[in-house]
């Protein structure tokens, strides 16, 4: 079908060119400006300077403006004034920053700027996400190419900082998760926290293992994953944190750990990690089969993952950022699921319920070796 009907101004139930202009171009553009500048500015450690100062002005958080000048950008972190006075125009125009004194040439952070941009501690920031999108702008150029050929890339041969950087905000997520996981499963964590042992597989640069360790300060770790980078990145991490006698780090692959090990877990930890094992399906019912041995019997296995559905299934809410985990999928092959195709893959295992916990656009599958009347996997 195609039709033409053109309003300059809003009709009853009709989006008028103007607004779309609005909602499209002109956010876009902002949009767009605001990745990069946002992305610059923080391989540039501006940001960070800028927590370091409001840091050393208060130690109780409770600064939220911070006011600097360009001269002192320049001078502290070796930068270009041309390059500089470039960037800060663009970044007064997206708003993340605002002129303090035009007298005293004083700039400052626009409103919630150090909550959503600065402050990594901070429930809204929204940072790593940020810098993830700019991290992606250049590979469009071979995005572009493989467009032509369906060829697939070797994650492993992609730069560790871009990879780290994906962790971390992989990480936050896992706080998330944690949180809904705590409060669905009460009496199951008071166990947990009390003398849990806790299996992560696919740890990564430990970022989110890092989270569940704080959290559960007596419970004891295993961690896995076949990046040799990440597993010592991870392995450090832990020697940081004085916690090598409760968490063992291992480059391995879960295949292999099966086969090694007779320790039994409470929990086991799959977040982020199956769409990025072997997107073979016969792979990854082993690998489950394999979790399904190292469990308790009462014990449970936590899979946090994107769930994308076909593009002409009714959409159900916001997912940018589940949306975003397609790129990979293309890229590097990675496979995910929809609820209905996840569920198919675990009634072919072992494994006797999977429960899908969702609150607001957060959720994660728990998956029990007994059978629970109401979970049924039918
Ligand atoms: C996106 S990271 C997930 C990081 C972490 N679990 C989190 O929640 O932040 C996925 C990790 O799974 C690892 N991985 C992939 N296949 C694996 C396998 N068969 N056994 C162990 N680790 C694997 C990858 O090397 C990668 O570091």
């Amino acid at each position: 079908m195609v039709s033409s009907n053109i309003s300059f101004d809003k009709d009853d139930d009709e989006i008028s060119i103007k607004e779309q202009i609005k909602r499209l171009v002109i956010k876009n553009m902002y949009g767009f400006q605001t990745v990069i500048l946002y992305g610059l500015g923080r391989r540039l450690e501006i940001f960070d300077y800028l927590y370091n100062k409001s840091k050393y002005l208060s130690d109780k958080d409770e600064v939220s403006i911070i006011s600097f000048t360009p001269k002192e950008l320049s001078e502290k972190l070796y930068l270009d004034e041309n390059y500089l006075d470039a960037w800060l125009h663009m970044a007064l125009e997206c708003g993340i920053f605002e002129i303090d004194d035009p007298v005293k040439k004083t700039l400052k952070t626009g409103p919630h700027i150090y909550e959503l941009l600065i402050n990594q501690d901070h429930t809204f920031y929204v940072g790593n996400m940020i810098s993830m999108f700019y991290y992606m702008a250049p590979y469009s150029e071979f995005i572009y190419n493989n467009f032509k050929t369906g060829k697939i890339e070797n994650i492993f041969e992609f730069p560790e900082e871009m990879k780290k950087d994906g962790h971390r905000i992989g990480a936050r997520q896992a706080t998330f998760t944690e949180k809904l996981f705590s409060n669905q499963y009460k009496e199951f964590n008071k166990r947990l926290k009390k003398s849990g042992i806790i299996l992560d597989v696919g740890c990564g640069y430990g970022f989110s293992l890092e989270y569940w360790a704080k959290k559960y300060k007596k419970a004891r770790f295993i961690a896995i994953d076949i990046n040799h980078k990440a597993v010592t990145f991870t392995k450090e991490l832990v020697e940081r944190n004085g916690w090598s006698n409760r968490i063992r780090i291992f480059n391995i692959s879960i295949d292999e750990f099966a086969h090694t090990s007779d320790v039994k877990f409470d929990l086991i930890l799959l977040t982020d990690t199956l769409h990025e094992m072997d997107p073979d399906e016969e792979y990854r019912r082993k690998a489950l089969e394999d979790l399904y041995i190292l469990l308790k019997d009462d014990g449970i296995l936590l899979v946090r993952e994107s769930m994308i559905s076909d593009i002409f299934a009714p959409k159900k809410e916001f997912q940018l950022f589940d949306v975003m985990h397609k790129w990979l999928g293309v890229v590097f092959g990675s496979r995910f699921y929809d609820e209905e195709s996840f569920k198919k893959l675990i009634n072919s295992t072992s494994f006797k319920s999977a429960e899908f916990i969702k609150k607001g656009g957060e959720y994660f599958w728990a998956i029990k070796k007994e059978t629970h009347e109401t979970h049924l996997l039918v």
